[in-house]
């Protein structure tokens, strides 16, 4: 699909490019992707998201991904091939659904990782906060739009922060699904799968929400990407 590949690669975050997406492990051939690391500690972003939810999140889940992923391509077409193009040759194709779906959800937690902070949340940058402002009409619009996506996102899924075009949207995707296959630029995510919030939260997937928005997310993050 080299039309796709030409697209994603376009939209791909500046600071997301091939070499920090998709670090080579040479050690060990048979596994060709590995974990980035976590950009803080596990306790960084406690009390809102615990170490305990962080390390299940990162070292489980996160690397159940990467270790599917290694498995399910070794010795296949896509073994030698970058993260995102095998997100972007399996797009859309159900025989491919177990790489697509391996290969997005590394991305997708990478790229939620970088999301928060600790001590984020607040007023943005005010370049970002002029494009919300021209968007939505004003940053708490902008933050209760996402808010309500993520919140309405029926089962497993992400809300975004996209740059469609020249302006900024929220979208929501289900699975691992990501907006790089329709040509939107992500700016920040916020994983609403059940492992990101349940042990500190449980059912109340809006309070985790809530409290990702005001107090953790990166909005310096998002205006990088939209440069
Ligand atoms: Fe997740």
């Amino acid at each position: 699909m080299p039309q796709l590949n030409a697209i994603v690669m376009r939209h791909l975050p500046a600071n997301l490019k091939e070499t920090d997406m998709n670090k080579k492990d040479t050690s060990n051939s048979s596994s060709p992707h590995v974990s980035p690391p976590l950009p803080y500690a596990e306790n960084a972003l406690e009390p809102v998201i615990t170490a305990n939810t962080i390390g299940f999140h990162y070292r489980k889940h996160h690397k159940g991904y990467v270790d599917n992923l290694n498995k399910l391509v070794a010795g296949t077409e896509y073994a030698d091939l970058s993260l995102e193009k095998i997100i972007t040759g399996t797009a859309g194709r159900k025989e491919k659904a177990a790489i697509f779906n391996n290969a997005a959800q590394i991305w997708n937690h990478t790229f939620y990782w970088k999301s928060m902070r600790s001590k984020g949340g607040g007023e943005p940058p005010a370049a970002l906060k002029q494009k919300m402002d021209a968007s939505f009409g004003s940053v708490d619009a902008c933050k209760k739009e996402l808010a309500s996506v993520a919140v309405s996102q029926f089962g497993s899924g992400w809300a975004w922060l996209v740059l469609d075009g020249d302006k900024l949207k929220i979208v929501k995707t289900a699975n691992a699904d990501v907006p790089l296959t329709t040509g939107m630029k992500p700016l920040l995510t916020v994983d609403v799968w059940e492992h990101a919030y349940y042990l500190d939260y449980q059912n109340r997937r809006a309070d985790y929400v809530n409290a990702v928005l005001d107090k953790l997310i990166n909005w310096e993050f998002a205006l990088q990407n939209a440069s």
